[in-house]
């Protein structure tokens, strides 16, 4: 059997040489975490699964989980906020102030093209988001309504401070009708907890309530027929800050062309409204390079939203 301690730092080394590979080079950690796991390696590790560096700060109260929403806590919240303990220790981390970019969103009445709104009617009598909710569920706006099983139109806090917004749904989310549950939603929710953002405090939405085909990025013709939706959902929840994820729902959004690594990094302010885009969680997926980005996006994100 053996001691399960050196079982346990066997399998820790595992995944710290894991880690390496993926060239990760840092470990956040809580505080008493991180002391109990330096003296568990302390002259255990060899050479080739040399530990990431251990970070560690102090935690904060004013966590985005602890925002006074009454939001019941759930057991998803629960859990998460078991799992974050250590993350929210992290988004006390330095974080360098960022270019602050004043923009006009491109779905704000003063931007939109006529073509946006070509037809106002069928959003103008909804005076809540079950109405737009149900308007959007019989919409025929473009071609992928022909190939849905469901319209994915939002799930969340409806006075959500913090949105989310991505691309458009996947497989997982067409079928269940859900946005962000297929593998980039379960790197979402790792992310966002490990941050120590519930994800029931926020709202996560799309530019695109239907799926494309093969999941292909979605047409000009498609996100200018479904973004009044969006335009409708942000009126209604009022949110103060919009993550955008990935380079679709970033320069729908901004209306500003570029690549995601010139865009990201930066806060786009629009009046009361702060957008802060990152790279899509599918990125991540596909190339871990793209997790060390997201991460500080991510504690950008968190540190807006701890200011109001
Ligand atoms: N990717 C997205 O952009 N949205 C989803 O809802 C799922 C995956």
């Amino acid at each position: 059997m053996g001691d399960p301690r050196d079982r346990a730092r066997r399998l820790l080394l595992r995944y710290f040489g894991q880690l390496a590979e993926r060239g990760e080079r840092e470990l956040y950690l809580s505080e008493d975490a991180a002391r109990a796991l330096r003296e568990g390696l302390r002259d255990v590790a060899p050479a080739q699964h040399r530990a990431p560096e251990v970070r560690t700060a102090a935690p904060r109260k004013d966590t985005p989980a602890a925002k006074p929403s009454g939001a019941a806590a759930s057991p998803r919240g629960a859990a998460s906020s078991a799992a974050s303990s250590a993350a929210t220790a992290a988004a006390s981390e330095e974080i360098p102030e960022p270019e602050v970019v004043d923009v006009t969103l491109a779905f704000s009445t003063k931007a939109a093209s006529p073509d946006m709104f070509a037809e106002p009617s069928l959003l103008d009598g909804c005076s809540t988001m079950a109405d737009v909710e149900r308007t959007s569920s019989t919409c025929e706006k473009c071609e992928l309504s022909r190939g849905r099983t469901k319209v994915v139109f939002g799930v969340g806090n409806e006075t959500a401070r913090l949105m989310f917004v991505g691309e458009a749904p996947g497989r997982d989310e067409d079928i269940q009708g859900i946005p962000f549950v297929g593998r980039a939603g379960q790197l979402l929710d790792k992310i966002l907890a490990a941050a120590g953002i519930d994800r029931d405090d926020v709202y996560i939405g799309n530019i695109i309530k239907c799926r494309p085909p093969n999941n292909r990025t979605p047409l000009t013709n498609e996100i200018e027929a479904c973004i009044p939706y969006l335009a409708k959902q942000v009126e209604f929840i009022k949110p103060t800050i919009i993550c955008t994820l990935g380079l679709p729902a970033t320069q729908t959004l901004l209306g500003i062309r570029g690549s995601m690594g010139g865009l990201r990094g930066k806060i786009y302010r629009s009046e009361d409204l702060r957008v802060i885009p990152t790279y899509h969680p599918a990125a991540a997926l596909r190339d871990p390079k793209y997790k060390r980005p997201i991460w500080e996006d991510i504690l950008l994100i968190k540190r807006e939203y701890e200011r109001g």
